[in-house]
């Protein structure tokens, strides 16, 4: 019998990988969550805390599904303190899902925008010349550059880490590369998920230059199932309506790059 998606499942935390000081990976097992399309995600209830919308991938070792979480407020220290053996609740998964193009592909991802990044890399063809861009602060927050490598055994394909103080690979932000990449290069797909700034520029440096551009926007959720509207971004809310969405519709939205809402659904600019 299938599963209804919005009946919450227990889950055990299989393992736990440290990938930076405040970044942690919980892999799991769950034959549905570890089919999701890369874009989507799921519901995860913290027992006795909150529930959290969450990215969902595959551990590259075990195949399993996953959850990457960056320590943040008390919900999601709650997740990274989480040891193997206990448990978690998962519905969903929720939203759509990136368009795959084929040939040459830019994707770009900074903080846990890169755990969608990371799924839609299983699904690039061998053929696919493929550019990862991974942007973070400082060297200690560079995560999953190995990763996107090992994803890429079979592609022609380049990984590009910038850092905002140059302390490892360049030295800028990420958008910056962005921009020297698309003024040079023809992509046929630029991908992106991260903080919403660098999303805008990267749809904006992109849409200019006539690619198409697809960016995975994360809102404050609650339902997730389109019922409560806190994730709404104009007349679009995000877990029903993306959270993938064209370069071209974000760019006619007002919201889009410029301000989200709070938990009281209060507008805030960036
Ligand atoms: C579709 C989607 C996918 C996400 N994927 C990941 C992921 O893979 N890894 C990861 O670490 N984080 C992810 N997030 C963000 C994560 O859900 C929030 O950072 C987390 O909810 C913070 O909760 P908190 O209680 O720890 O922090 P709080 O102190 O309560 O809030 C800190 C900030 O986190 C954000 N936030 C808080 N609650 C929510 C909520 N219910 N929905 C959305 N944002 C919220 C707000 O910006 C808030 O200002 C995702 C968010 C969305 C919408
Ligand atoms: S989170 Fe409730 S409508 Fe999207």
């Amino acid at each position: 019998m299938q599963r209804n998606p919005n009946h919450t499942t227990i889950c055990i935390v299989e393992k736990v990988i440290d990938e930076t000081p405040t970044v942690r990976t919980l892999v799991f097992s769950d034959d549905v969550m570890s089919k999701v399309l890369p874009g989507q995600f799921a519901m995860v209830w913290i027992p006795g805390v909150n529930e959290l919308p969450m990215s969902v991938m595959i551990s590259n070792e075990l195949g399993k599904a996953a959850f990457t979480v960056r320590k943040h407020g008390p919900a999601s220290t709650a997740l990274f303190n989480l040891k193997a053996g206990q448990q978690i609740g998962v519905r969903g998964p929720y939203g759509n899902s990136f368009d795959l193009k084929q040939g040459k592909i830019l994707l770009v991802g900074g903080g846990t925008g890169l755990v969608p990044m990371m799924r839609l890399l299983t699904f690039m063809n061998p053929q696919d010349d493929v550019t990862v861009l991974i942007g973070a602060k400082t060297k200690d927050e560079v995560f999953f550059e190995d990763l996107a490598n090992k994803l890429l055994t079979k592609n022609i394909h380049q990984v590009i880490v910038t850092t905002d103080d140059g302390s490892y690979g360049e030295k800028g932000y990420v958008t910056d590369m962005v921009k020297k990449l698309v003024d040079v290069n023809h992509y046929d797909g630029v991908y992106t998920c991260g903080p919403e700034i660098m999303m805008f520029k990267t749809v904006q440096y992109a849409h200019s230059k006539g690619l198409f551009v697809q960016a995975s926007l994360e809102r404050m959720m609650k339902c997730g199932v389109g019922i409560c509207g806190s994730c709404c971004v104009g007349e679009d809310l995000v877990c029903r309506d993306g959270t993938v969405f064209d370069g071209d519709h974000l760019l006619s939205n007002p919201e889009f790059g410029h301000f989200h809402r709070n938990k009281a659904g209060i507008p805030e600019i960036y």
